[in-house]
Formats: C-alpha cells, structure tokens, sequence
C-alpha cells in the first residue's frame, strides 16, 4: 500500500502526514511531496517516529517519483482561505494546481484513488474528473471529495449540544463542502432529538465551522489539524476497504442519473476498488428537503464551473 500526499508540507499536509506515518498499517510506503523547499524536512523530521511506515520526501522535480505505484493519493496542495474570503474566492489559484496535479497521476499511477481536499471541493472534484476524462483515465468510482470534515464537525457539534459522548453520535453530511451545500441530516442522528431552532442553529454552525476557523486563525489560514484528522479518518477507511474491510463513510463522489447533482456527498459502501456502492441518503425532513432544493442550483454552478475549466 503506498500512499501519496500532495502539498505534504503545508498545514493540512503536515497533520496528515503525521497521523499516516503512526497510523498506516505496517509496511504501508508514505510519499510525501511539495514544491515547498522543506519537503524533504518534514520527511526526515517524520521517519525519526519508530513505526513501520516508510516515508519519503519529494520537491517540486520529484512528482513523478512520488506518485510512481501509488494505491491512494491525497492532495491537500493550494492555498487557504483569508477572513472574508469564500471557498470559491481560491478557484483562481487552486483550479490549476489541482489539473496540473491530477494530469501527472493520470499519466504516473492512473488506476490511483484520489481524494481530492484543495477547495473549493466542488468545484476542484469536477477539475479532477475533466482532467482525467481528457487523458482517457477516468475511474468515476477511484474519484472522491474529501467531506469527512463536515462529518466529524457535526459529530462533536452533537454531542457538545447534547452532552454526549462524541465517539457515539454519527450525523450523515451529504451535499458538497461549502456553506449551504453542506447538509447535516440532523433528522438522522440516531436516539436523537432537536427542536426547530437547534436544527436551524446547528446546521447553520456545521455549515459555517469552516468560516470559524479562519476567523478565529485571523488570516493565518483555515481550518489544517481537523482537516488533517478527517483526511486520515477517510483515507484509513480507503486503505481499510481496499483490505477488504465493509466500510461506508459520507463522499462526495459522481452519482450518475442524480436528480440532485452530477457530484454529491453520499454514504458510500467503499471496497478494493473504490466506490463499492453509493447509498441512498435517506428520508429528509421537511427542513432538510428545503435546504436540499434551495442549494441545488448553487452546487450544479460549481460543478460545471469545473467542467468549463478543464473544456475550455
Ligand atoms: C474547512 O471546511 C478547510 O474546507 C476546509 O475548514
């Protein structure tokens, strides 16, 4: 199993690193790369942590030597959000990191799982999916968009409201990874109840927390050490099913014949070869059937804003 992170020095990349070198399964090959200059740094800085994962730091020359037999590759590269900023406001700088990203794994390690995290997600998915379309590798089924991060907010959101026990409470996300396309499917959290205004103060949180941390990080950036768990939580779930594991997490993946959107954050059985199935979300609430139609728009505007990158 070797796993690929892109834009492996930076905030993200740095927390996901790390908990992959110590939670990896043994054996596993960690290949860190960055155009970043300390790259190898941080390499070095990691295998100094005794376990039996072997790291490898690659500069910016080095991307084909990185990616080369890679099972899972990560690309957290681009640049982050600044207060006042929205995820779409990094379309400019990030759309073509990611297609030149993507390019390179299309002709180094094709048959790869890729989990896309540069935002905006919803838009540097559908890059990803043109871009291998282009150089005639696309797997719709090796192809996701990190949202695992508005799971586990929602997750400690509950449970910090309702006094729980994070580890137990799971709250279903589906929809994209930006504001209001970002849907908690509070109705679905299991032994649960919510008033009317802890559903609207709840999901206007989980749909805002990213916005809360770059504020709070005052223009030092967005949200890198959650990222970074909700990554690995994700990425270990791949690695996992790729070892045959049943696992299902919430993915924003391409649902062909959606009457939502051609890309949308599903449950999704993972298995050896990705996308083992994509499962339906469920009965919304009223509420949540609202919040679905009034974002849909929006979302289907991201997506084809991708489209029109690459087609262009
Ligand atoms: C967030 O939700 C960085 O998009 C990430 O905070």
């Amino acid at each position: 199993m070797k796993v690929v992170v892109l834009g492996a020095a930076g905030g993200i990349g740095q927390a996901l690193s790390l908990l992959l070198k110590t939670q990896l399964p043994a054996g596993s090959e960690l290949a860190l790369y960055d155009v970043a200059p300390v790259v190898p740094g941080v390499a070095v800085d990691l295998s100094h942590i005794p376990t039996d994962v072997k790291v490898t730091g690659h500069g910016k020359d080095e991307l084909e030597t990185a990616l080369s037999g890679a099972t899972i590759v990560l690309i957290p590269a681009g640049v982050p959000r600044k207060p006042g900023m929205d995820r779409s406001d990094l379309f400019n700088i990030n759309a073509g990191i990611v297609r030149n990203l993507v390019d390179a794994i299309a002709d180094t390690c094709p048959s790869a799982c890729i989990g896309i995290i540069t935002n905006p997600v919803n838009t540097t998915v559908a890059i990803a999916a043109e871009a291998l379309k282009a150089k005639g590798v696309y797997d719709k089924n090796k192809l996701f968009g990190v949202t695992t991060l508005d799971v586990i907010r929602s997750e400690t959101f509950v449970a910090e409201l309702k006094g729980l026990n994070a580890a137990n409470v799971h709250v279903p996300v589906i929809g994209g990874h930006s504001g209001t396309t970002i849907l908690p499917l509070l109705s679905q959290v299991e032994g649960v109840s919510f008033s009317d205004e802890e559903v609207a103060s709840l999901t206007h949180r989980i749909q805002n927390a990213g916005t809360e941390v770059v504020e709070a990080k005052a223009g030092g950036g967005s949200a890198t050490l959650s990222m970074g768990q909700a990554a690995a939580r994700f990425c270990l779930s791949l690695v996992a099913a790729i070892k045959g594991d049943n696992v299902v997490e919430y993915t924003y993946v391409q649902v062909d014949d959606s009457a939502d959107a051609a890309f949308f954050a599903h449950p999704v059985r993972l298995g050896p070869n990705g996308v083992e199935e994509i499962l339906p979300y469920g009965e919304l609430s009223e509420y949540e059937q609202k919040a679905k139609d009034d974002m849909l728009d929006g979302l289907r505007k991201d997506i084809q804003l991708g489209v029109d990158f690459v087609n262009a």
